[in-house]
C-alpha cells in the first residue's frame, strides 16, 4: 500500500510502499542506508543484503542522488531518527536511475542554485520554505474569512500607477494603448470596501525596482485588506492581530519545517501583541539615541529598519509620516498638515518593512489637490475619484508582503528563497 512519509505514524509495523526519490545514500558492505524523500518528508530506509533480491541490492549500489524509486518495507519506530521512523526495506523498484545530479548536497553558490531553481526546490530547506509558504497563505485566508472579509481579486493590467510612477512595468495593450502591471490592488480594494464593507486582495504585484537588495523582488505577492469606516488605529489593531495569527499558525503546524531550517523558534514564540507603536518623529529620535545617523524627514533605509527592528525584537508600528515620502492617497493628519496617517510595520531580525498601510484621504478636494500636486493623470483616476463623490467614508487598509514575511518567519537572509521561482533585476530564468 502506498503511504506518504508524514503518515508513517499510522502504519507502524505494516509493510508499505514509499514513492519518491533518493535524497542521499551511505553504504557499508552488506548494508545500504537510503535517505528517501517523497515531498512530505525524508525517511531512512535500511536495506540488507539477503533480505532483498540481489538485483535490488545491486541497483541500490548503482543509483545516484535523485533517482526516482518505489521502496517497499516495514515501518519501524526509531526514536533516534529525525522523522521518528525507519523503513526496513524488502523491495526496490528503480523508475529512473540518475547519475551526476547537478545539485550535490554540499554547498553551491547562489547563482548556480538560482539557475537550477527547478531542482533546488527538492532540497530539504527549500521544500520546508514552500510548505511554510503554503501554511501562511492558508492562515491568511482563514484569518480574513473568520472576520467576515470578502476576497476581491483585482486586475493585473491597470491604466495608472498606485505607488508612484518610477517602478512601473509598461506593456503594449492592443492598438495605441499602454497598460501597466499592477504595483498594488489597493485602489480597487477601496472600491470593493465601499461595496462590501471589508475586503482583501491576495495576488502577485510587480515593481520595476532597479535595487538589488536582499528584500526586493520584481514580482511578489501582496495581501491587502481594506475596511470601510476604519481609522488608522483600527487598521493597526488588525495588522497586529494578523501577524500574530500567522506566526502562531506556523508554530502550531510547521514546527518540523522550522527545525529543518534551523530557525531559532524561541524568537518566533516571543511574538505577542501588543506591538510597540511609535510615530515617525519618535522613530527618528530613537535612531539618533541608538547612534544611527538619520536625517530628519528622510525615509528609512535598510540599516535604519534593521536598527529599529533589533531594538524592539518585535514588529514595530511606525505611524504619522511626512507627506513628501508617502503616497498621494494617504489621509492628511488633522493635527499636522505636513504629515499623513500612514503606518509601516517593521519586522525584527533585519526582516525590514513587512507592511505598509494608511487611512485613506476621503475628502474629494484634498484628494484632487494631491493628485494634481503629484502630476498624476487625472483621467485615469476618474473612477477612483468617484469613490469620493458617491458615499465617501473614512476607510483604511494595508498591504503585507508575503515573501518579506516568509523571509522573517523562515529566517532567510534573502527573500528570493521564499517564492518558488523568483523574479529579480537580471533574473527571469528558469
Ligand atoms: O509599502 P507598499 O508599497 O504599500 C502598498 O503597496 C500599499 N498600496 C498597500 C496598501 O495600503 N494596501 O508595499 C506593501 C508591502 C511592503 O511593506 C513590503 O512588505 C512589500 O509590500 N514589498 C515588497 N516585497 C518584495 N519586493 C519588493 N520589491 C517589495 N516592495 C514592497
Ligand atoms: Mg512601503
Amino acid at each position: 500500500m502506498h503511504v506518504y512519509i508524514n503518515d508513517f505514524g499510522q502504519h507502524v509495523g505494516e509493510e508499505v510502499q514509499v514513492k519518491g526519490w533518493l535524497y542521499n545514500k551511505r553504504s557499508k558492505g552488506k548494508i545500504h542506508f537510503l535517505q528517501i524523500r517523497d515531498g512530505t518528508g525524508i525517511v531512512q530506509g535500511v536495506m540488507r543484503l539477503g533480505t532483498v533480491p540481489d538485483e535490488a541490492f545491486e541497483a541500490a549500489k548503482r543509483m545516484g542522488q535523485e533517482s526516482s524509486i518505489i521502496v517497499t518495507g516495514e515501518v519501524k519506530e526509531d526514536a533516534r531518527a529525525p522523522s521518528g521512523f525507519e523503513l526496513g526495506v524488502t523491495a526496490l523498484e528503480v523508475m529512473q536511475e540518475v547519475h551526476e545530479y547537478p545539485i550535490a548536497l554540499q554547498e553551491h553558490g547562489p547563482d548556480f542554485l538560482l539557475s537550477h531553481r527547478h531542482l533546488w526546490l527538492r532540497s530539504k530547506k527549500q521544500a520546508a520554505i514552500m510548505r511554510i509558504r503554503n501554511r501562511v497563505s492558508m492562515a491568511i485566508r482563514q484569518f480574513f474569512d473568520d472576520r467576515g472579509f470578502t476576497l476581491l481579486d483585482t486586475p493585473m493590467f491597470t491604466p495608472a500607477a498606485c505607488e508612484g510612477t518610477t517602478t512601473l512595468f509598461e506593456v503594449d495593450y492592443f492598438e495605441d494603448a499602454k497598460a501597466y502591471l499592477t504595483q498594488s490592488g489597493q485602489l480597487y480594494a477601496e472600491a470593493g470596501a465601499l461595496a462590501l464593507g471589508k475586503v482583501y486582495t491576495f495576488g502577485p504585484v510587480f515593481r520595476a525596482e532597479k535595487s538589488k537588495t536582499r528584500r526586493h523582488l520584481t514580482e511578489f505577492w501582496m495581501i491587502e485588506p481594506e475596511v470601510a469606516y476604519a481609522d488608522l488605529d483600527d487598521i493597526m489593531d488588525l495588522a497586529e492581530a494578523f501577524i500574530c495569527h500567522i506566526v502562531q499558525d506556523v508554530l502550531a503546524k510547521n514546527r518540523s519545517d522550522l527545525e529543518d531550517l534551523e530557525r531559532d523558534i524561541s524568537k518566533l514564540e516571543a511574538i505577542k501583541a501588543p506591538f510597540p507603536r511609535i510615530s515617525f518623529d519618535e522613530a527618528h529620535e530613537l535612531l539618533l539615541e541608538l547612534g544611527v545617523q538619520h536625517a530628519a524627514g528622510d525615509d528609512f533605509g535598510a540599516p535604519d529598519e534593521t536598527a529599529l527592528g533589533d531594538h524592539f525584537g518585535m514588529p514595530v508600528m511606525i505611524h504619522r509620516w511626512p507627506k513628501e515620502i508617502k503616497s498621494f492617497y494617504m489621509k492628511r493628519d488633522p493635527e499636522n498638515e505636513n504629515y499623513v496617517l500612514g503606518v509601516d510595520v517593521i519586522g525584527p531580525e533585519g526582516s525590514g518593512e513587512l507592511i505598509g498601510g494608511s487611512q485613506r484621504e476621503e475628502d474629494l478636494d484634498l484628494l484632487l489637490s494631491r493628485i494634481r500636486a503629484e502630476g498624476l493623470p487625472e483621467e485615469a483616476f476618474e473612477w477612483y475619484i468617484d469613490l469620493r463623490r458617491f458615499g465617501s467614508v473614512p476607510h483604511s487598509g494595508f498591504g503585507l508582503g508575503l515573501e518579506r514575511t516568509l523571509g522573517w518567519i523562515c529566517g532567510r537572509e534573502h527573500i528570493r528563497e521564499c517564492i518558488p521561482f523568483p523574479r529579480m533585476l537580471h533574473r527571469i530564468y528558469p
